[in-house]
């Protein structure tokens, strides 16, 4: 298929957009993934500071915003911080018109805070693929293709889609399904190189990336198995990839960020964050998402905590230790105390990974 079919059958302006998804990832190619339940606007603002060159929202239900216009569930989940914007919305949902509607008036709500409109084409979780909507899609590329073709018509910013390697081994259409996305109207792709029956489960397949890069004009960005700089330059190289998405690997890890850019721009390894750096981010973390979210939301922290402290030192007790925790202050009172633990275990010089006692 030629470029300019590709571009002008979806819509005019896709050429001109897929020039500018070109130009907003270049030298800003490692990306902070989607992650629901977990990439909530604090931390994304943090990872951007580290040198993530995008950031992208949960995932928005088009229908939770249709029903709800005015409540806060899928509405908290659009706040962007001012540091991370422009930020790429993600929306998912099954019916065209509705989730064009939808985006529509997210552009006209946050304006130029959107940088893109991205469709998840991927989500796993049985809840949403019964409603034919998230990795549900691959299976039916007519829908598919009409909801890419809706918003585009609808929308002043690029569209463009994120989806998988397949719906299972007996479905593995990454390629045809990209080409008709580009078709549609796409102005960039996101592959995560698992199928749909894979979950997050076993190796993510990059060759499935590179088949894709191979077969649009449009800019891909990969995903799927990136947890150090080492393995986005090396995405980026074995696929041919414009960009990476790192989704588990920044999970109480944004310096993977400044990493990264490291070793892309200067081919430089630096050094990881100190144990030390490790508990102050998750302080600070904690309250950005406090300030946020509310007092109530010090609970969603766990997880990050355990992310944060992860290997090091005293961190199986820590984390029980943060379960219990009843309040923001008392998190807080935690995190100071394990600092001050670490610190006193110092002369050994025993606090990180290296000098495990767990
Ligand atoms: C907890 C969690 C939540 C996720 N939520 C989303 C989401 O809202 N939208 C989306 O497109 N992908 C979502 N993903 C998929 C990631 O963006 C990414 O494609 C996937 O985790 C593969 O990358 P990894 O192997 O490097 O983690 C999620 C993944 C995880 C682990």
């Amino acid at each position: 298929m030629s470029r300019d079919v590709a571009m002008n059958s979806g819509a005019p302006e896709g050429r001109s957009h897929s020039d500018s998804v070109a130009t907003l990832l270049r030298g800003h190619n490692v990306l902070l993934a989607p992650m629901a339940g977990v990439t909530e606007a604090p931390f994304r603002g943090i990872c951007k500071r580290f040198g993530a060159g995008l950031t992208y929202t949960e995932m928005v239900s088009a229908k939770g915003l249709h029903y709800n216009p005015d409540g806060s569930g899928s509405r908290n989940l659009l706040t962007m911080s001012p540091e991370e914007t422009p930020c790429a919305v993600q929306i998912f949902g099954a019916d065209p018109e509705m989730m064009a509607r939808q985006a529509a008036a997210i552009c006209e709500r946050y304006g130029d805070a959107v940088a893109l409109i991205d469709v998840n084409m991927g989500c796993p979780v049985a809840k949403v693929v019964n409603k034919h909507e998230g990795s549900a899609l691959m299976r039916n590329p007519e829908l598919a293709a009409r909801i890419v073709r809706e918003l585009v018509a609808s929308v002043p910013v690029p569209v463009t889609v994120k989806f998988r390697k397949g719906w299972d081994d007996d479905l593995l259409n990454a390629v045809e399904f990209a080409m008709a996305m580009q078709d549609a109207g796409a102005s960039a792709l996101a592959v995560h190189g698992r199928t749909r029956a894979q979950f997050y489960r076993g190796p993510a397949d990059w060759d499935a990336i590179a088949q894709v890069k191979r077969a649009v004009d449009v800019p891909v960005i990969g995903s799927g198995d990136v947890f150090s700089a080492d393995d986005v330059a090396r995405m980026l190289d074995e696929t041919g990839a414009d960009a990476v998405m790192v989704a588990r690997g920044a999970q109480g890890n944004p310096w993977i960020f400044r990493e990264a850019r490291a070793l892309l721009d200067r081919g430089e390894r630096i050094e990881p964050p100190t144990p030390f750096e490790r508990v102050d981010m998750a302080r600070e973390h904690a309250a950005a998402l406090v300030e946020f979210a509310g007092e109530h939301a010090y609970f969603r922290m766990r997880k990050h905590v355990a992310w944060y402290i992860h290997g090091m030192v005293g961190a199986s007790i820590m984390r029980g230790r943060v379960n219990d925790c009843r309040d923001y202050a008392e998190l807080d009172a935690l995190l100071v105390e394990y600092r001050q633990f670490l610190s006193d275990g110092v002369h050994d010089g025993d606090v990180s990974e290296a000098g495990q006692h767990e």
